[in-house]
């Protein structure tokens, strides 16, 4: 229930957008909802729980929390299930979610990755890179860790994350769809590239050339 509703949709995050834009077109609920999984999906949305998971496996142990956290701030590594476009003091879902990580673990197998991600938070928390870009464990940070101990195979952390958020999904595309004023999503485009560009006529490339792809703009010599 509390996992249910910590993954309930919200406001207009990349899944939502996703079914309100392509819902936009009038197609069915089915399709819609397709979409948003389909956005949910990737890693730095819904698909974070388990780039987690492998992020923990790299690390490998607690003592090496320091040195990774190093390759984060040189750029090096991401550091997955931290930071969030809205909230920025914190997720309240990831301190929802860890605090009931100790309740699963009694009911299941203990998750020692959890070592490795309490031990992370605790460091980022402590350090000025982190901390000045407001960078605190989000929803995807030990959700993983528990699905994992409830033996939820990765390639259903989606649909476990997606069913409760379908729920708002549908109520977005119902609002949408009932309202007189709806119109077709279609966001404009401002070009800003270059206006002019130097090109190979296409019957002077050669057969390599057309495999291995030159850019368009190649300088001609
Ligand atoms: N690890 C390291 N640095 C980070 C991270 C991160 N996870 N997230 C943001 N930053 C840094 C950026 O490099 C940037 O630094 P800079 O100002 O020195 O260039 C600064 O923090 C601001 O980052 P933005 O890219 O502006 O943050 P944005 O709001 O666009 O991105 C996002 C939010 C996509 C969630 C990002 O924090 C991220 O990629 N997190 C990891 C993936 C993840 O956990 N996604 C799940 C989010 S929750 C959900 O969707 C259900």
């Amino acid at each position: 229930m509390c996992f249910s509703s910590c993954h309930a949709d919200h406001e207009q995050n990349c899944s939502t957008s996703a079914v309100r834009s392509v819902g936009s077109s009038d197609v069915d609920p089915y399709s819609a909802v397709a979409a948003g999984i389909a956005a949910l999906y990737g890693r730095l949305h819904g698909g974070a729980n388990e780039a987690v998971l492998q992020m923990l496996r790299h690390i490998e142990k607690v003592e090496n929390v320091p040195d990774f956290l190093e390759k984060v701030k040189q750029r090096e590594e991401k550091l997955m299930g931290f930071g969030h476009r809205v909230y920025k003091n914190y997720d309240p879902r990831a301190r929802i979610i860890k605090s009931h990580a100790d309740e699963v673990f009694e009911a299941t197998e203990y998750n020692p990755l959890i070592e490795i991600a309490t031990e992370l938070e605790r460091h980022a928390l402590e350090d000025e890179y982190f901390v000045s870009r407001k960078l605190f464990p989000n929803v995807d940070f030990y959700s993983g860790i528990i699905y994992e101990a409830l033996k939820i195979p990765p390639g259903m952390f989606t649909v476990i994350f997606a069913i409760p958020r379908t729920a708002g999904w549908i109520a977005q595309w119902l609002e949408m769809t009932g309202d007189p004023d709806k119109k077709i999503s279609r966001p404009r485009q401002i070009y800003t590239g270059a206006r002019e560009a130097d090109y190979i006529p296409l019957g002077e490339r050669g057969g390599d050339d057309l495999i291995t792809g030159p850019p368009a703009t190649r300088p001609l010599s």
